[in-house]
């Protein structure tokens, strides 16, 4: 397939896990791939792992806390390539705990990272997508649509990156922009490795992560973010799309 032919997509995150699977995965349906991560090493790593392939990628490293970052990013990515036409806000952290014990300074990272860098982006990315029709796919959390134990912030985050792709999607549906959001489940990244339930916890209260016998892999992720990202989806503006194995269902 090669739905991207002649797009440029810019996307968070990019140095791991669902991130880097998605720029592999936009890059060879032939999208130019603006990579960005905090982590400089990892999105090294995956510029070279896509440019081995034979795909076009590039990048920058970019704090998406920092909303001056996100928009030299996005001005880095329009310098360079013109245009844009696809938005992946990936980045995320996650940190664990009793909410009784979760710091003023942990609930504020989060929050920083997950929401406001979902917003920050988007905001510098709205006017040239604008111009290009484009979209953006948010990368949400089943634990943005129910609650999830010792996770108070990361659940808080997520709900708000779900309801700031509901906003943002009505706001520029007749100018012909869509942002849509996946919520995956359990994938086998560095991040989930990192949730169990904390000293003194519950692991039973967990159990809506454990219901499903599978863990998702980052690349099954990329294929429903290509999807929403590409004119397949051109109906589709404003979802939610959980790929979680039937963990919310
Ligand atoms: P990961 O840890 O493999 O990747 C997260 C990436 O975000 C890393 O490359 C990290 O360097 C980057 N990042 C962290 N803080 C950043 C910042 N301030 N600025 C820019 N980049 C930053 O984890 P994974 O699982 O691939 O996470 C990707 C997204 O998927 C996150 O938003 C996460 O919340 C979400 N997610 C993950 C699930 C899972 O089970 N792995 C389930 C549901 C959602």
């Amino acid at each position: 397939m090669s739905r991207f032919e002649d797009k440029v997509a810019l996307v968070t995150g990019a140095a791991s896990g669902i991130g880097r699977a998605t720029a592999q995965r936009l890059a060879a349906e032939r999208a130019t791939v603006f990579c960005s991560d905090v982590n400089g090493v990892g999105l090294s790593e995956t510029i070279d792992t896509i440019r081995k392939t034979g795909g076009h990628a590039t990048g920058k490293t970019c704090d998406v806390s920092s909303a001056d970052a996100c928009d030299e990013s996005v001005a880095e990515a329009i310098s360079e390539f013109g245009k844009l036409d696809v938005l992946c806000n990936v980045a995320g952290i996650g940190i664990y705990g009793h909410a009784t014990e979760l710091t003023t300074e942990q609930w504020t990272a989060v929050i920083a990272v997950n929401l406001s860098g979902t917003f920050y982006m988007s905001r510098a990315a709205l006017p040239h997508l604008l111009e290009t029709e484009g979209n953006i796919v948010n990368v949400a959390s089943t634990a943005g649509l129910v609650g999830i134990a010792y996770a108070a912030a990361y659940c808080a985050s997520k709900g708000g990156v779900v309801q700031l792709t509901k906003s943002m999607a009505v706001e520029f549906a007749h100018r012909n922009v869509r942002v849509n959001c996946v919520c995956p489940g359990g994938v086998d990244t560095p991040l989930a490795r990192g949730f169990k339930a904390p000293e003194g916890g519950r692991p039973e209260l967990l159990s809506r992560m454990t219901l499903v016998p599978k863990v998702g892999k980052p690349a099954e992720i990329a294929t429903a973010i290509a999807y929403l990202a590409s004119e397949d989806a051109r109906y589709v503006n404003g979802a939610s799309f959980a790929i979680d194995g039937g963990q919310v269902a």
